[in-house]
């Protein structure tokens, strides 16, 4: 009897082969990605920000510029401007204390489990303001109801004083809880925040200047 031609879609074998290059190809692949993302997430350093040098997580001494946006037509979406030098609490934080600002923050930010009820980069609740991009709130600039509110001059202070005394400030309907934030602790969380939003985060929030705005009823 002749022998019936199999297609080759029917075949083991094809099958088989198919299987393992594909998954040599995605192996290939994950790792290439890998490696790309850690260079992309990289925190640059104090020298890059000296030198203009543009890295999606700044160093932590970031703290001491002006942060703002601007639309990138390029990209779609809005993109942090790290601009002139400011003084933050007062000072130019140096290396080591803008490091120990954020270490601080961030320990505190996990410590009080921030993320509960706001989101940080993506992660966490929506029961409050998404805090990514918190510093840049106009609710804390000088046009802002937080300074005259909590009779501090800058945005840092102000900031700080809130998180020490939450539920002495409210402005929505729902209020923030005290969690025993201590001055050291509320600094850093500012420090981290800060931080936060000077993070190349591709639009992310989306539209958070009127989203925030929005939030604060402007
Ligand atoms: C139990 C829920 C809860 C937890 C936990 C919490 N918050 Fe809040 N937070 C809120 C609510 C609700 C508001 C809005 C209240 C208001 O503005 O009066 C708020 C407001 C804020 C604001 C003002 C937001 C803006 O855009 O201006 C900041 C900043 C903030 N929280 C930081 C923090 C940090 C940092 C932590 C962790 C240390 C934290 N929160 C933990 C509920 C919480």
């Amino acid at each position: 009897m002749e022998e019936r031609p199999t297609s080759v879609w029917g075949s083991n074998d094809f099958w088989q082969r198919s299987a393992a290059w594909v998954t040599g190809f995605a192996a290939i692949l994950l790792i290439w990605l890998t490696f790309d993302t850690g260079a992309q997430i990289a925190m640059g350093s104090d020298d890059d920000l000296k030198n203009g040098v543009t890295k999606r997580v700044p160093a932590p001494t970031v703290i001491n510029y002006k942060i703002t946006y601007e639309m990138s037509d390029t990209r779609g979406h809005e993109v942090p401007v790290i601009g002139e030098k400011e003084l933050f609490f007062g000072k130019e934080q140096s290396v080591e204390e803008a490091a120990a600002l954020l270490h601080v923050g961030k320990l505190t930010s996990q410590s009080k489990n921030c993320m509960n009820c706001h989101t940080l980069l993506g992660n966490g609740a929506y029961y409050a303001p998404d805090l990514t991009k918190a510093w840049l709130d106009p609710a804390w600039s000088d046009n802002g109801p937080y300074l005259g509110m909590t009779g501090k001059s800058t945005r840092e202070e102000a900031m700080a004083e809130f998180l020490m005394h939450p539920s002495t400030y409210p402005t929505h309907s729902r209020m923030m809880p005290d969690l025993g934030i201590t001055e050291d602790e509320a600094k850093g969380l500012v420090a981290f925040m800060k931080h936060m939003s000077s993070i190349d985060t591709n639009g992310f929030p989306r539209n958070f200047g009127r989203m925030q705005g929005a939030i604060h009823g402007k």
